[in-house]
C-alpha cells in the first residue's frame, strides 16, 4: 500500500515547512515539494499540521495496582492513544518480589500480546534487586529489547527498593547500556504522613496531597541524581512536578551530570486545588497536582531543556473503582486517564498560548522519548525511512473535551468541558490509515511489540 501526503506543513523537532510525503508499506520513502508520483490513497493536508505520531513513554495498560486493575486495557488504551494522535506508548511491568523480571515479562505478554491497536514498548520495573534478578538485566537489554528499567523510591512493601538495591541496579544497567527511570518520592517519609493524617482522621483527599509535600521529591530527586552520579549510570526522572525536584536536577547539570526529566500534562495545566472539590479522586495520583509556581517551573524548564519530555502517567480507574477510598484517601487508587488528551492538550495549553514552540512540543512529544528510548530515527521524526507514523493535526478545530466522546475506558474525563483549540484529524501508524473521521480503522493485533536499541545519553 502507498500513501501521498499531499501540501502539508511538516513540523519535526527542527524543521517547518510544507511540502508532500510519499510513504511505500511502512515507511516514508521520499520528502519534497509537488512529488511527481502517485499514491494508492492520496491525503490532501493543504492547511493542516503534519507532525510525527505522539509517543507517551509512561502509561499503565490493565496493570494491577492498590488492589484493583487500571481500567484501561491494551487494546482500549492504545486505540484512545490514536485517536490522540499517540501512536506509540511505554507502559510498565511490575515484578513482583520474591519472582523474576522473566516472570513478570510473561505475566505482561499474556495481557497484551495480540491485543495492542497502537505499537507499544515495556519499561521493566525493578522491584527487588537480588544476584538472580541481576543476572536478567543483560537478558532484558540484549535479547527482549527492553533497555529502560524502572525504579520506586516509594510505595514500601509493594514497589520501593532500597538505596543499596538502587546503586548496585545502577552500576548492573550502565554496564551493558540501559538507563534506569525512577518514581522519586520519599517513600518513608510519606508513609509516616499518611499515618499521621490517618491517626488524626484526616481522610479526604486533600490529605494525599499534603502526605505528599514538595520536600518529599525534592529530597528523592537529588538522592537519585547523586547515586547515578556516583554511578554514571544514565537516569531518567519521571512525573517529575515542582520546583524544589527541578532544582535538584538544575544543581546535578552544574557537575555537566545530565539527568533526564519527564513531566506529565497534568502538572503543567491543573493544579492542588481541585482536591477540595467533592470529586477531589478524580485527581488523586502520584506524586500529587502542585501549586501555580511549580507549572511555572515546569513550562520555564521545558524551555530551558531541563524537562526533556512530556507524557501521561496514563493510569485510569472508573469512579466505582475510586470509591475503594471513599473513606479514606490512601485507599484511592492512584492514578488519572489522559492518554488521549496529551496531544491536544499541549498543543492548545502550550503551544496556543504561546508558551513554547511548535518544535519544541514536537520534541517533547514524540522526539526525544524516541532518542531517550532507543528508537530514534525510527520513530519520533519524519525522515526517509523512518515508520510513517504521521499525525495530520488541524491547527484551527475548536472541540471540547468530554466523557461522553471520548475512547477512554473510564466514565469521566479529568478535563471535562475543557475547550482545546487544534485537533487530530488523521493518523497513520507504520503506514496505514489507522485514524480517519473519527474512526479508528485498525484492529486490535495491529499494534506492535518494538524491541528497543540501547540508550542515547547524549541528546
Ligand atoms: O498515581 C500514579 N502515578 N499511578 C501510577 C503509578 C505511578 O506511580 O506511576
Ligand atoms: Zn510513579
Ligand atoms: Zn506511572
Amino acid at each position: 500500500m502507498s500513501v501521498l501526503i499531499k501540501n502539508g506543513r511538516i513540523i519535526t523537532a527542527s524543521e517547518d515547512y510544507v511540502a508532500d510525503i510519499f510513504i511505500e508499506g511502512e515507511k516514508i520513502k521520499s520528502i519534497g515539494k509537488n512529488l511527481q508520483v502517485q499514491g494508492e490513497k492520496e491525503i490532501d493536508a493543504t492547511g493542516k499540521l503534519v507532525f510525527p505520531g505522539g509517543i507517551d513513554p509512561h502509561v499503565h495498560l490493565d496493570m494491577p495496582f492498590m488492589g484493583t486493575f487500571s481500567s484501561d486495557n491494551y487494546e482500549t488504551g492504545t486505540r484512545a492513544a490514536l485517536y490522540g494522535g499517540t501512536t506509540m506508548v511505554i507502559d510498565f511491568i511490575l515484578q513482583k518480589q520474591g519472582h523474576s523480571l522473566h516472570e513478570a515479562l510473561s505475566e505482561w505478554q499474556g495481557r497484551s500480546n495480540n491485543n495492542c491497536v497502537g505499537d507499544y514498548s515495556f519499561h521493566m520495573a525493578v522491584t527487588d534487586f537480588n544476584d538472580n534478578t541481576c543476572k536478567e538485566i543483560s537478558q532484558m537489554i540484549n535479547e527482549e529489547g527492553i533497555t529502560s528499567f524502572k525504579t520506586f523510591m516509594a510505595y514500601k512493601g509493594a514497589l520501593m527498593i532500597d538505596d543499596r538495591q538502587m546503586v548496585g541496579l545502577m552500576e548492573e544497567v550502565k554496564k551493558h547500556g540501559g538507563l534506569i527511570n525512577v518514581h522519586a518520592t520519599n517513600g518513608d517519609m510519606i508513609d509516616y504522613l499518611i499515618a499521621k493524617h490517618r491517626a488524626e482522621g484526616k481522610l479526604s483527599p486533600l490529605y494525599h496531597y499534603l502526605s505528599q509535600p514538595e520536600v518529599t521529591e525534592a529530597e528523592a530527586s537529588e538522592r537519585f541524581a547523586d547515586m547515578a552520579n556516583y554511578t554514571g549510570c544514565p537516569g531518567y526522572i519521571v512525573h517529575l512536578t515542582c520546583e524544589g525536584a527541578l532544582n535538584a536536577v538544575r544543581n546535578a547539570t552544574r557537575r555537566n551530570q545530565k539527568v533526564f526529566v519527564e513531566t506529565c500534562i497534568q502538572y503543567l495545566i491543573i493544579d492542588a486545588s481541585l482536591y477540595e472539590k467533592e470529586d477531589g479522586a478524580k485527581w488523586v495520583m502520584s506524586p500529587p497536582l502542585r501549586e501555580k509556581k511549580d507549572q511555572e517551573t515546569l513550562w520555564a524548564g521545558i524551555n530551558q531543556g531541563l524537562v526533556q519530555v512530556v507524557a501521561t502517567d496514563h493510569c485510569p480507574f472508573k469512579w466505582q473503582q475510586k470509591l475503594m477510598g471513599k473513606d479514606d484517601f490512601s485507599k484511592i487508587p492512584n492514578g488519572h486517564p489522559a492518554i488521549e488528551n496529551r496531544m491536544e492538550l499541549l498543543f492548545s495549553e502550550g503551544v496556543n498560548k504561546g508558551r513554547i514552540t511548535l518544535n519544541k512540543y514536537i520534541e517533547v512529544a514524540c522526539t526525544n522519548p524516541a532518542k531517550i528510548f532507543g528508537m530514534f530515527p525510527r520513530k519520533g521524526t519524519i525522515g526517509i525511512d523512518s515508520d510513517a507514523d504521521i499525525v495530520i493535526f488541524d491547527p484551527e478545530e475548536k472541540h471540547k473535551i468530554s466523557a461522553k466522546t471520548h475512547h477512554m475506558n473510564v466514565d469521566y474525563s479529568a478535563y471535562e468541558g475543557w475547550e482545546l483549540t487544534g485537533k487530530v484529524k488523521t493518523v497513520l501508524l507504520r503506514g496505514k490509515v489507522a485514524i480517519e473521521n473519527n474512526h479508528c480503522i485498525v484492529d486490535k493485533g495491529y499494534g506492535k511489540f518494538i524491541k528497543r536499541n540501547k540508550v542515547d545519553s547524549k541528546i
